[in-house]
């Protein structure tokens, strides 16, 4: 798994464009972007290194399975393919249509604190719209209406786990559904990946001597193939401010949703 040059040594036989044995399918801002580079690690791992938005985006659905196919890396018939658009999670279609693709692919969702996640998620379309000279109200302001989280607020709605896993699980059972701890892979990352290479039938190759922790950047970063890559610099980046009275609102907003999903993934995670 690697677009480098050690690929080259094997394209003999790395001959052709799959469909994906599995695929990220959200949280956005949960780590699918290290979660994707790390299991492409694995040399039975081949990644689309782009975002395709297939199943959420209907002009690229219309265009049907084959141009899906033609986004996908080339592989060998032993390799996972292996695809991430965290727009899957909470767009209400994409279920019936992964299922359409292939009933038996495996999915794998990274969550992390929902109440975080809501914040790196403007944070996200603050730089979005900074970056095209455009202003954006404070978070604070489109989070709360007179000292009220507003329920309407988009950012909010996607860190509802429960709701969203609910559509999947009318269609999917729940052993096709590997859930990441997004937390967990920011601190030790080694762990979850042996967790998920264990979900995906993998023999276990990544191993933690393929990553160093970089204290300039206070992450994770990955060695193969002699050099070491960090994620770019829009992953990890200091969150927009909001003070700790809306913070804990927030926490406190979360906790009866944080419950309804760790029931629905029979496993709890220490959010706020
Ligand atoms: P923050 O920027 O809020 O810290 P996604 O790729 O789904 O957009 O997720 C981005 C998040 O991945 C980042 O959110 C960051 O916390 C997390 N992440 C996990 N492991 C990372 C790593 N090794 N390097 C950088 N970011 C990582």
């Amino acid at each position: 798994s690697s677009s480098s040059s050690s690929s080259s040594t094997s394209s003999y036989n790395a001959t052709q464009q799959r469909l994906p044995g599995a695929i990220i399918i959200g949280v956005r801002k949960g780590g699918t972007r290290a979660l994707l580079e790390m299991l492409n690690l694995h040399p039975d791992v081949e990644v689309a290194k782009a975002e395709v938005h297939f199943f959420n985006v209907e002009e690229h659905y219309r265009r049907g399975l084959a141009w899906y196919r033609a986004q996908m890396p080339l592989t060998r018939p032993a390799q996972l393919t292996l695809e991430k658009t965290p727009g899957y999670f909470a767009a209400p279609q994409v279920p019936a249509r992964v299922w359409d693709m292939n009933p038996a692919v495996r999915l794998l969702l990274i969550v992390r604190d929902p109440a975080e996640r809501l914040v790196s998620d403007y944070t996200q379309v603050l730089h979005n719209r900074l970056s095209r000279h455009k202003a954006y109200r404070p978070l604070e302001e489109l989070l709360l209406r007179g000292g009220r989280i507003d329920p309407g607020y988009k950012a909010l709605q996607r860190s509802l786990y429960h709701q969203h896993l609910a559509r999947w699980l009318e269609v999917f059972p729940r052993e096709q559904i590997h859930v990441v701890d997004g937390d967990a892979l920011i601190r030790d990352p080694f762990p979850e990946l042996r967790k998920a290479e264990r979900f995906l039938d993998l023999p276990p190759r990544i191993s933690a001597s393929n990553f160093y922790y970089n204290t300039t950047k206070g992450f994770y970063c990955l060695l193969s193939a002699g050099h070491d890559k960090c994620l770019d610099e829009s992953k990890g980046r200091p969150h927009a401010p909001l003070s700790s009275q809306a913070f804990n609102t927030l926490c406190r907003y979360f906790r009866r949703p944080n419950e309804l999903f760790f029931e629905m993934v029979g496993r709890s995670f220490s959010w706020c």
